[in-house]
């Protein structure tokens, strides 16, 4: 089974408190066991930066109805890549909506842009294992 693994950035539309944004996740998590998709949701400052993975096809559709959600535009696709296995296993959708150092994703898309490539893997293997990291010191 191919594992796909896509991270995005997008500009929320509405802002959702944390009351709103907290349901939200919850309807995603639920809707991903179903699917067999894992992954992490960062929001910050009305920016979102998204990772889901899973089977190739359940991702793809996923995001299909991802893509069409007005709840966010400028979505930006940033790494669309195969990986042997999971890096969030343990998440359904982890919300991350504080880093002890905040990710400024204007600054990781804009400022860095020739570094930090869409397609630069390692650039975004690092970011996604400082979440990663993140999230290991909280119970899945
Ligand atoms: C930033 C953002 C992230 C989202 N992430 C997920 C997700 O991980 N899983 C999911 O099922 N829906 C997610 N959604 C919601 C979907 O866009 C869509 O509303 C939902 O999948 C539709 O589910 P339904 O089958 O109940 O109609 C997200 C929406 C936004 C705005």
């Amino acid at each position: 089974m191919a594992l796909l693994q896509i991270i995005y950035t997008s500009t929320a539309t509405v802002s959702l408190d944390d009351r709103a944004l907290r349901d939200m996740v919850a309807g995603a998590s639920r809707k991903n066991r179903r699917l067999g998709v894992t992954g992490m949701l960062y929001c910050a400052g009305g920016a979102y930066l998204q990772i889901i993975e899973g089977e190739e096809a359940a991702v793809i559709a996923l995001y299909a109805d991802i893509l069409r959600d007005d709840r966010h535009d400028d979505v930006r696709s940033v790494a669309i890549r195969p990986i042997p296995s999971r890096d969030f296993a343990n998440w359904s959708m982890a919300l991350v909506d504080r880093m002890p150092e905040p990710i400024d994703l204007g600054q990781v898309l804009n400022r860095h842009g020739d570094r930090i490539g869409i397609w630069n893997h390692a650039a975004w293997q690092t970011i996604v294992n400082t979440f990663r990291a993140e999230l290991e010191t909280v119970e899945p």
